[in-house]
């Protein structure tokens, strides 16, 4: 039997004082809404639809892969199911929701099993919701689950609107539900905000259900971090640290050393090899792969890049960048977009490359900046090396054939190509082609005047004892 995901993420979050959307905040570099949407797909959810609100134009496109629903006004999480109601009718018409799982966007920990485990308890047992639960220590801020004396669910009440009994329930509504969706359907227009908030409830929707004689089951989670909201800047942080360390004791487990885990930053679609390093204070992020016996920082953040094995990065940035084996990277490089750097080449000390191939063997040792060029194999490129790659409107490419040799400190003025084999003296300018197996050098002659030294330091002496 198949189910839908319903993520609320409507609403403003004003407890993170932001000027953003709560759920476009980031957890180890993804937003929360994202997390939530992915933990439905892992699940199996054949759609998921997301309730968009304030601040839409920021959320949009952080849920593009899911069917867009806009709540204009917030007036409730029961009002979100109003809102959502023909969407609603024509997946379950298309047999894609005989299930609807509902799902906080602020809430990221949740897992694919859970979720999973909701389904199935209210599919297998026929019940027509079945709500995820936790028994709270300090249960204040959440709906408090109400049970008969039987211990059968009977309805969810809300802090602001229960009594002081009712207060005295640990067990709390997680936000998270699996619907029979035909049976939350037909109990919308019996819903009303007659309530201390003034809003329609989707909590209602559980006693509507109950007075009715349907069966409504809860589900106590077995790790209750997975429930957690997130509301505020020191909740963001708890629960990055939660999942920081999910994440990095996988990753140890299978292979990966980190002296101190605390201090790594691992995000979500980082696949990593065996034998790898990370030293302190190295943030993994995006689509990352890294291959084995790589040693990583410290101080390193790579962002959506694929590195072969055995390279070394050292105290560098590295964003959508692809390294193959060997590579030597830092300490203080910065490899932007675009950049490919071939089998045991190296990128050293302050050097920036951006959009260009450096060729396998090849080295770019010192203080350099390489953009949109294309080096051969075997080249060595001085210290201080810069391709002069734009002109105040547009960029053009150097190409630089295989085992050319540039001397320190020369200015490869784009477009230019140097041909194979070719060397270049330090300190020139290079604004024309040269060609393979040539000496090129710009370079004024070096003029010699015999004894000015001493005579410039005499005069100065002099003048300084009147
Ligand atoms: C809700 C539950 C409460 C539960 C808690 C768990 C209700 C009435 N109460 O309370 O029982 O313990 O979650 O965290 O459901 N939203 C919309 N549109 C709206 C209203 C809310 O999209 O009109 C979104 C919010 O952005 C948020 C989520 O729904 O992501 C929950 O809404 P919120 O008002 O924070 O509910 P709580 O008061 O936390
Ligand atoms: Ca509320």
């Amino acid at each position: 039997m198949k189910f839908s995901t319903l993520v609320l993420a409507a609403g403003e979050g004003t407890r993170m004082k932001s000027e953003r959307p709560k759920v476009v905040h980031e957890m180890l570099g993804l937003p929360l809404v994202q997390w939530v949407v992915r933990a439905a797909r892992k699940a199996g959810s054949a759609e998921v639809l997301t309730v968009v609100g304030y601040a839409r134009e920021q959320v949009i496109p952080l849920v593009e892969d899911t069917l867009i629903v806009v709540q204009e006004e917030q007036l409730g999480t029961g009002h979100v199911i109003m809102v959502a109601r023909e969407q609603l009718e024509e997946l379950a018409a298309a047999g894609k929701a005989d299930s609807l799982v509902v799902l906080n966007g602020d809430s990221p920990l949740i897992s694919s099993q859970t979720i999973a485990s909701l389904v199935n308890l209210q599919q297998l047992r026929q019940a027509a919701v079945c709500v995820l639960t936790q028994v709270a220590e300090d249960p204040s801020g959440y709906g408090r689950i109400v049970r008969d004396e039987a211990g059968n669910v009977v309805g969810i009440v809300e802090e602001k609107d229960a009594s002081p009994a009712e207060k005295k329930i640990r067990e709390c509504n997680s936000g998270a539900y699996s619907f029979d969706l035909r049976a939350l359907l037909s109990c919308l227009d019996k819903l009303n905000a007659a309530n201390a908030q003034g809003e329609y409830y989707l909590t209602d929707v559980l006693g509507i259900l109950a007075q009715e004689g349907q069966r409504i089951i809860a589900h106590i989670a077995e790790d209750a971090s997975e429930t957690w909201g997130i509301n505020s800047r020191l909740q963001l942080a708890q629960a990055t640290k939660y999942m920081q360390q999910r994440i990095n004791e996988t990753f140890m487990m299978e292979g990966v050393t980190m002296l101190d885990p605390t201090l790594v930053l691992i995000g979500p679609d980082v696949k990593l090899e065996n034998d790898i390093e990370i030293l302190p204070m190295t943030i993994l992020y995006g689509q990352t792969r890294i291959g084995k016996a790589c040693k990583l920082g410290p101080n390193t953040r790579i962002t959506s890049c694929k590195i072969g094995s055995g390279c070394t990065i050292d105290e560098s940035v590295l964003i959508d960048s692809m390294l193959e084996d060997d590579v030597n990277v830092g300490p203080r490089a910065y490899l932007r977009p675009g950049t490919v750097m071939k089998q045991g080449s190296k990128a050293g000390t302050h050097v920036e490359i951006k959009k260009s191939t450096i060729g396998a063997h090849s080295k770019v040792p010192h203080l350099s900046y390489i953009g949109d060029a294309t080096l051969g194999e075997g080249v060595n490129i001085g210290a201080g090396t810069i391709t002069c790659n734009y002109d105040g409107m547009k960029k053009y490419p150097t190409l630089i054939g295989d085992k050319v040799f540039v001397g320190s400190d020369v200015m490869l003025v784009a477009p230019v190509k140097v041909g194979s084999g070719a060397l270049i003296g330090a300190g020139s300018v290079i604004s024309k082609d040269v060609p393979a197996d040539s000496l090129a050098i710009e370079r004024n002659d070096q003029r010699i005047v015999e004894g000015w030294a001493i005579r410039h330091f005499n005069k100065y002496s002099e003048s300084s004892q009147e």
